[in-house]
This record gives structure tokens, C-alpha cells and sequence, in this order.
């Protein structure tokens, strides 16, 4: 028998890749403050200012467009290890104040990186130079899928929604509670299963030693090189449960490190400003206009050297000593006495006490409500879709679609539905007057306005075929090949074809307002928002019958928590 020197290098692998204990190392940053403080995010908004700040910290080529190459070329890292020219950054935590309602950043104190290498079955490989991922969503104002009062956090997709994004709330002791009692999240924070731990934001002065409230991102480890390493949306996933404590990823996929994100602010510093509010409301926005916290998020790509990683990886657990110490580190560590910054390439005032968010953010959530549609341009980002005033029809109808939004509870989505008559919305009625996109066709196809989708998905005969860059023309006519007289986009990039919408509530048209993939001149909705293009030209929902519904939750509910890659976490 001949071995190939490929074969051997495989099995080679396969003996070597078994991994029976989590290890890991903390990279740790130095010098004065972070990288930059800047509306910019490279991944979601290439080339463009972003819509909110960003705290960003790493390496010195960050800036509105980055590559892994670019990186590599930068000057210098926030990074300890000088190996490492990954760009990390979250949304910056600002102070209203309650004495003038005016706003200010909340001095950022650190940011810690954990690197986890956990325990699999599979090889733990170095990230692959230039892969983007974003975890957390920030668009949210309402509790995360899966959170509820007193429950441990889910990382694992084939348990239940996963829950990447928390808060934590260091203080000496929990008495009163940092979060209410029994709170669902509609005016208030939820507890995890931890004292110290939530989501959304804490009623406490987070007061430990050195240790004030804390944002924590947790980052899916499984890529998919088929979906490659700018498509941040599809590329990641969480892995899943294989047994005796180990976790894999879907075969073909290239199972990274853990990395989960530690950002502390210097709220407690803050405290004789807000003291007042201390135990019934918290004075904390983040820079998307988010009051509540339900929005925390992360964002990275990785510049490091491979090799250098990999070594870490199959060589180090330094732990809390921090990756800086690990044995034969590649490439060393920069001097702690000096600082890496840059200027931020968008220019605006966002020191000091402002009127407004910068980009204009409006303030949404808990008692600042659902939000108005008087958003300024280039934010679709803080505007609750609930918030545009629905039609009579969508009106009776928004009532059983809420309900059976609690996605988890098949029982319950199922037995409202039922409930529901069957409805025709004439599209052209629903649709706002002067609408750019009336009356647009696209062959047999006609535009037929922007609708709400929801977990469960309101088009569900195929979900997010695989089309590479979406534009609504490749989605209407993959739909219309498989027989589907409706066809969707969403997010900038989905595609979902169907008959009828599961659920019909018309939206306004700027939340349709996302650009597609694969067309700058068009939009391919928004948020948990589809432009949905139908044969008629109109839309209809239909009571479904239970069982079927049933089955196509279920089948749903499979889809999204076993294999549908780790971009839906954010959404
Ligand atoms: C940045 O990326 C955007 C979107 O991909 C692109 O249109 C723009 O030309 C890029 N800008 C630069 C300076 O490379
Ligand atoms: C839509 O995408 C297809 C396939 O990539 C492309 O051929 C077509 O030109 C795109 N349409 C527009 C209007 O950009």
C-alpha cells in the first residue's frame, strides 16, 4: 500500500486532533486607552461611517475597510503579542446624565481576550488570515431568544437558541438583587443563573474592586471555508454536543479557537451622578441608542499570524498569566510602557456632553419605548419594526403574530395560529403611497412591499438557498425555478421563496432599506425585514392547519438550532 504524503499528513491529524481538556490564554492589551474611538465597522459597513461609535481596540491599519493583509502591514497592536494584528471592537457604552438628559462616554477601562481551546474530537486550527465574524445582535431591544429569568447561558445550537452576549455586574455582594426579581425583560434586565450576571443592563452600581460593569461576548468557533471569510452573516457556527465533554463542528468546516470578549467600563466612577437611580433604572445607553443592553455585540478579524497562533494553540495554557507568557511565543511582546492609537477617520465630536448620539441614534427601549421612524439616514439600526404604524388589517392580525413570536414554544405558536382567519392584504393597497419600489417587476415577478419575518421564518419553502451574492432578480427567479410564487430577501443577503407568508405584517418601506450583496443599486430588506416580490403582485397568509404547521416548526426549529451557521446568533 502507498501512502500519499497528503494521506499521512491526514492521519497524522486525525491521532493528534483528539482534545480531552479545555486550555487557554488570556491576550491582554496595553498602553493608554483603546486602539480608537470611532463610528467605523469595517465588516458591517465597509467604506462607509458606520452607524453608531465603535470602542475598538488592536492593530493600527484598522480603519473603514480592512483585509487580513492590511492588518498585517499595521504598525503597531494594542496586542501584547506583537504576532497578533487582529481589529476587535464593540459598541461604546455612553452616560445619560440624569441631571440634563446629556450624554458622554463612559470611560472604558479594559478589554481582555480569552482565547478557549476546547475540548473536541476535532483539530483546533489558527483563524485563517482576514475571517470576519460578529456575534451578539445589535439590534436588539427586547430579551434574546432563550433568555429567561434564573437560566444558565446556551452555547451549544442543538440545546436551544444560543446565548452569546451578556452583562456582568461585579459587586462585593447581591443583596438587593442587581436585576429585579422575576423580570421578563419588558422593563427591565433578566438574571442569568449567576447573581453577577444578565442581560441588559443592571440597576446596580457595579462596584467590585476594580472591576465595573463588564460586557461579555462569547464568538462561535466553527468556520465554513465554503462560505468564506468576508461572509460574517453565514461563515461562523457555534459546535455542537459529541459527546463526553467534547465539542465538534460540522464535517468540512475548520474548527477555530474560542475567543470571547471581556470589556470593562468605568461605570462605578460615575456612581455620585447617578446614585439616585441606583436599584430602579440604569442610566446607561449603548451608542446604537440601545437603553436596555439586550444589544451587546462584538466584532473581529483576525491579523494574526498563523503560525504564531498555532503554536499558541497546541503549546500554551497560560491561563490568567495572560498569552504574552506562553512558552515560545512567535514573534514576542511589545513594550507595556508605550500606547498603539489611531485617529479615526470619521470627523465628529463624540467627546464631552453631547445633545444626541453621534449618528443621531434615537434612544430606544424599556422607558423610552419602542422608538419613533424619526431616525436620520443610514440608521436602520434602533428602530423597533413594531414601531411603524400598521394598517387596520395588520392590526388584528399583529396580535397572534406577537404571541406566536415566542419561538420556543412550539405549543404556543401553533394553537394562535390556528386561531388566525385566513387574510388577503391586497399589497397595493397596504402599500405606503410614493414608495420608490412600486409597481417594480422583475419578470412574472412584482414587487409586493416590505414585510415582517419572523424566527420561525413567514416564507419557509426553501430558506437561504446558497445563490453567492443575492440580489433580488437571482432570488425571484431561483424561487420561481423551484415553483414558488414568492420570493423574499432579507438582511442584504437571504433569500426565501414560499406561496404565502406564514405571518403578514406589512412594514414600512425603510425597513427595507439594506443593500444587496449582489446589487449597490437595490435593497434587499433590512432587518428581520423581507422585500418580498409575488406572481400576483400580492400577498396572502392562510390559516394553516396545525399539524402541518406543526411539523414545519419543528423542521424550522431544527434548521435554525442544529445546522443554519452562527450569523443567525445575532439576529
Ligand atoms: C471599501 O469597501 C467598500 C465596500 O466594499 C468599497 O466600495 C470601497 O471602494 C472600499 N474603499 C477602499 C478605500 O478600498
Ligand atoms: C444580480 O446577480 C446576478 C448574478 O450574480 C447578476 O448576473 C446580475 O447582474 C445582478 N443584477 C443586478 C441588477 O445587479
Amino acid at each position: 500500500m502507498i501512502f500519499t504524503t497528503a494521506l499521512l499528513a491526514a492521519l497524522v491529524a486525525s491521532v493528534a486532533a483528539e482534545k480531552k481538556e479545555r486550555t487557554f490564554a488570556v491576550l491582554r492589551h496595553y498602553g493608554n486607552g483603546p486602539l480608537t474611538t470611532c463610528r467605523a465597522d469595517p465588516i458591517v459597513s465597509p467604506g462607509t461611517a458606520s452607524a453608531h461609535v465603535h470602542t475598538v481596540m488592536g492593530a493600527s491599519n484598522f480603519g473603514l475597510n480592512v483585509t487580513g493583509e492590511s492588518l498585517r502591514q499595521s504598525e503597531c497592536t494594542t496586542a501584547l503579542p506583537k504576532a497578533d494584528m487582529s481589529a476587535y471592537w464593540f459598541p461604546t457604552l455612553f452616560f445619560k446624565d440624569p441631571k440634563d438628559g446629556k450624554l458622554e462616554q463612559v470611560p472604558f477601562y479594559y478589554m481582555n481576550v480569552y482565547y478557549f481551546f476546547e475540548p473536541t474530537n476535532d483539530k483546533i486550527q489558527a483563524f485563517p488570515l482576514g475571517l470576519k465574524m460578529v456575534s451578539g445582535d445589535a439590534m436588539l431591544r427586547s430579551p434574546p431568544p432563550g433568555a429567561a429569568y434564573g437560566k444558565g447561558q446556551n452555547y451549544d445550537p442543538s440545546k436551544g437558541p444560543v446565548t452569546p452576549a451578556t452583562i456582568t455586574c461585579p459587586r462585593p455582594n447581591f443583596n438587593p438583587p442587581s436585576w429585579p426579581k422575576d423580570s421578563d425583560g419588558s422593563m427591565a434586565g433578566i438574571k442569568t443563573n449567576q447573581d453577577g450576571e444578565g442581560w441588559g443592563f443592571p440597576f446596580a452600581d457595579c462596584d467590585a474592586y476594580a472591576s465595573p460593569l463588564r460586557t461579555d461576548v462569547h464568538f462561535p468557533s466553527c468556520y465554513n471555508p465554503k462560505a468564506g471569510l468576508d461572509d460574517f452573516r453565514n461563515n461562523m457556527a457555534f459546535p455542537t454536543d459529541a459527546g463526553n465533554g467534547k465539542q465538534d463542528c460540522p464535517e468540512g468546516w475548520i474548527h477555530t479557537p474560542h475567543i470571547f470578549f471581556e470589556t470593562y467600563w468605568n461605570t462605578h466612577g460615575l456612581v455620585d451622578r447617578f446614585k439616585d437611580l441606583v436599584g430602579k433604572e440604569s442610566p446607561f445607553v449603548f451608542a446604537n441608542g440601545d437603553a436596555t443592553g439586550f444589544s451587546v455585540h462584538g466584532d473581529f478579524v483576525s491579523g494574526w499570524d498563523e503560525k504564531a497562533l498555532q503554536q499558541i494553540i497546541d503549546n500554551c495554557n497560560a491561563g490568567h498569566a495572560g498569552m504574552h507568557t506562553c512558552p515560545g511565543l512567535i514573534g514576542g511582546v511589545n513594550d507595556e510602557s508605550k500606547s498603539c492609537k489611531i485617529e479615526c477617520p470619521v470627523k465628529e465630536t463624540i467627546d464631552g456632553k453631547l445633545d444626541k448620539l453621534p449618528g443621531n441614534n434615537p434612544i430606544v427601549g424599556w422607558k423610552y419605548g419602542k422608538g419613533g421612524s424619526g431616525s436620520s439616514s443610514g440608521n436602520d439600526l434602533a428602530v423597533d419594526a413594531s414601531s411603524s404604524a400598521p394598517t387596520s388589517v395588520t392590526n388584528v392580525i399583529k396580535q397572534a403574530v406577537t404571541t406566536s413570536q415566542a419561538q420556543t414554544t412550539t405549543v404556543m405558536a401553533t394553537t394562535t395560529v390556528q386561531s388566525t382567519t385566513t387574510v388577503y392584504i391586497s399589497a397595493v393597497g397596504a402599500k405606503p403611497t410614493g414608495s420608490a419600489t412600486d409597481g417594480k417587476a422583475l419578470g412574472e415577478f412584482k414587487y409586493a412591499g416590505c414585510y415582517k419575518d419572523a424566527s420561525d421564518r413567514v416564507l419557509s419553502g426553501v430558506i437561504r438557498p446558497n445563490l453567492g451574492r443575492v440580489n433580488n432578480t437571482v432570488c425571484v427567479s431561483h424561487c420561481s425555478s423551484k415553483g414558488f410564487s414568492v420570493a423574499g430577501t432579507e438582511y442584504g443577503g437571504e433569500c426565501y421563496c414560499g406561496n404565502e407568508l406564514s405571518q403578514v405584517e406589512k412594514l414600512d418601506e425603510s425597513k427595507c432599506s439594506m443593500t444587496c450583496e449582489g446589487d449597490d443599486a437595490d435593497k434587499c430588506g433590512g432587518d428581520w425585514a423581507l422585500s418580498v416580490y409575488s406572481k400576483s403582485g400580492k400577498i396572502s397568509a392562510r390559516d394553516v392547519h396545525e399539524e402541518s404547521r406543526h411539523r414545519r416548526h419543528v423542521h424550522n426549529h431544527y434548521m435554525h438550532h442544529r445546522r443554519t451557521p452562527a450569523g443567525r446568533f445575532r439576529r
